[in-house]
């Protein structure tokens, strides 16, 4: 998705924007451009793919003395990803940069064109620079209040004007900070982008203005000042870093031992820290991709505690009636806190007065600041657009929520050790390459399981189609000869996850099913078997079992789009944190 990243300060901004952008990168993105200013010039430079290009199309130019600079990176929404439709757009007066989608921008612009203003791009960007200029008359802040209440949608806006040495910004359901450093100011939709310049920070509120000038910086809503606190990041500057590592998935994935060791440590002796979910009558589960399918596990974990839970992807949850009971708590699971559809269902719950829980990333992400009560998985930063640490740590509090309801000795046994098991395994990255090799040249693969085998499976396909491209599909195992059978052929790779208690001889059995009729078989179990292809997962209390299986899968889907010779971190088409509907 879309970022953004402004300085206004001492320095020259070049340097400061190129490297907030490549922090950027890992959100995704097609395009990517700078603004500079100076006494009453703005230089605008853009370039169509890779930040590369837009370095090299700088050093080409000779640049503006400047202390003043916005910069963007671009996933298309509105219009194609060309030159024209790259960021920042001026019209006028102001220059800006956008993230987030104006829904009434075509009505916006018909009315603009009427009076004589003329288009440049097919984004809905123009159309914000063009009502601001449209606006403005003496000042910039007016112009933007005005125009904010002819706009719908969502905006996170960084805005200059070669009239004034200032930078605005403001923001409506997208997210934006300011960070502040000696004398130095940046407007950024992502910390990461400039935790190598200040770790103090202010959350903008809705629709709140930041004007920031050399002496300082003054935030307003409707031309009334409003006061922030000034907070302090904790994100840790090393984990931007590949730290020797080809693809950030990979670091990623190898990071799990340790982050899921410092959760144990940290609440093993203090279960108070967690919220009660066994006062509530019924539990709602929401996310999206990955996070719905921890949210899947989370079903599982939470029924067999007794409790009444319903689980939605988010994008549905927030369209449809749904009918509260008394006493429901709402769980959204999001990595990057800042999901379009996930927020709205938040909002949805938080409207009908239903408590929230959080369980998220991003400190200061929506999610976090609008949930009743949050859990911070304190991931660290995850670069790799496929989700890999996160997903396995929000799956870790699940788990730890159910504990809590029904706490055992054997469980916490096995959470003690869960960071070496998994460490074990993750130590076999031949093994899994060896796997990979038996599948990169296919182009359809299934994964099947039963209950929470069935949650493991959908989690283990969508990463495998994610990154390698393959067509993957997961199935609860008894419903395959319902109809998808008909799919499987001689050589189509099936994946059985074979660990739940009550139903592993079922899954078997279907599992012979599909090799009686040509399937090559690939067995993920607690048990040995006979099969050829096999991974062996160690025995864990059921509530940690996913914990140990899924970061396996990971692996195969990592060496398999290792061999395809993709690139992994970026997969095409996708973004990391989906701040549009
Ligand atoms: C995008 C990413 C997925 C992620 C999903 C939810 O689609 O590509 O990897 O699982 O968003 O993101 P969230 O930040 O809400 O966990």
């Amino acid at each position: 998705m879309c970022g953004i990243i402004g300085y206004l300060g001492k320095r020259s901004p070049k340097d400061i924007l190129i490297e907030g952008l490549k922090k950027l990168e890992y959100r995704g993105y097609d395009s990517a451009g700078i603004a500079l200013k100076n006494e009453n010039k703005i230089q605008i430079i853009k370039s169509v793919g890779k930040i590369k290009y837009l370095e090299e199309k700088i050093e080409k130019e000779k640049l503006i003395d400047s202390h003043i600079g916005i910069a963007h990176t671009r996933w298309a929404t509105h219009g194609e990803p060309n030159l024209e439709n790259a960021h920042p757009h001026k019209i006028g007066r102001i220059t800006l940069v956008h993230n987030g989608i104006i829904e009434n921008a075509t009505i916006l612009k018909e009315k603009l064109e009427k009076e004589g203003i003329k288009f440049h791009s097919s984004t809905d960007t123009e159309v914000i620079a063009a009502l601001i200029d449209h606006y403005y008359n003496n000042s910039i802040e007016e112009a933007i209040t005005k125009s904010i209440k002819e706009l719908k949608g969502s905006y996170a806006l960084a805005i200059i004007s070669e009239e004034e040495d200032s930078l605005y910004a403001i923001r409506c359901e997208s997210p934006l900070i300011l960070g502040i450093g000696e004398k130095e100011y940046y407007v950024t939709s992502d910390i990461g982008a400039i935790i190598n310049q200040t770790r103090k920070y202010v959350l903008l509120g809705e629709n709140e203005i930041v004007k920031i000038t050399k002496d300082g910086y003054k935030i307003t809503k409707d031309g009334k000042k409003v006061e922030r606190k000034v907070e302090e990041s904790t994100l840790k500057e090393e984990e931007s870093g590949l730290l020797g590592y080809e693809h950030y998935m990979m670091k990623e994935i190898m990071e799990e031992p340790i982050l899921v060791e410092n959760i144990i440590k940290k609440y093993k002796d203090n279960l108070d820290k967690l919220p009660d979910i066994s006062k509530y009558k019924s539990i709602h589960i929401v996310g999206c991709g990955s996070a719905y399918y921890a949210a899947e596990v989370g079903k599982y974990l939470f029924e067999d505690d007794g409790i009444k839970v319903e689980v939605e992807v988010a994008s549905e949850y927030r369209y449809r009636n749904i009918i509260y009971e008394d006493n429901t708590l709402v769980i959204l699971i999001s990595q990057s806190g800042e999901t379009a559809d996930t927020i709205a269902a938040m909002r949805k719950a938080n409207e009908n007065k239903i408590d929230t829980l959080a369980i998220v990333n991003v400190e200061t992400s929506t999610i976090a600041r609008e949930c009743t009560y949050k859990l911070l998985i304190e991931a660290g930063r995850e670069v790799a657009v496929a989700t890999t640490k996160a997903y396995i740590l929000q799956v870790l509090f699940l788990s730890l929520l159910s504990y809590k309801v029904h706490q055992d000795d054997k469980y916490m046994k096995d959470l003690l050790s869960l960071p070496q098991q998994l460490k074990v395994l993750l130590d076999k990255s031949g093994f899994y390459k060896k796997l990979a090799d038996a599948i990169y040249k296919n182009e359809d693969v299934y994964f099947i399981g039963r209950r929470i085998d069935y949650a493991i499976s959908e989690e283990g396909s969508l990463k495998l189609k994610e990154v390698s491209y393959i067509h993957s599909d997961s199935y609860q195992a008894g419903e395959l000869k319902h109809g998808t059978i008909s799919l499987i052929n001689d050589g189509t790779i099936v994946f059985a996850i074979v660990t739940d208690e009550v139903t592993k001889d079922k899954t078997i059995s279907n599992l012979e099913e599909v090799i009686s009729r040509g399937a090559i078989p690939i067995y993920v179990g607690t048990d040995d078997c006979n099969y050829k292809n096999k991974i062996i997962i160690p025995k864990v209390h059921k509530k940690l079992q996913p914990i140990l299986v899924v970061p396996t899968l990971q692996m195969i889907a990592y060496y398999v789009a290792y061999k395809r010779g993709l690139e992994i971190d970026k997969p095409r088409n996708l973004a990391k944190s989906v701040t549009v509907e």
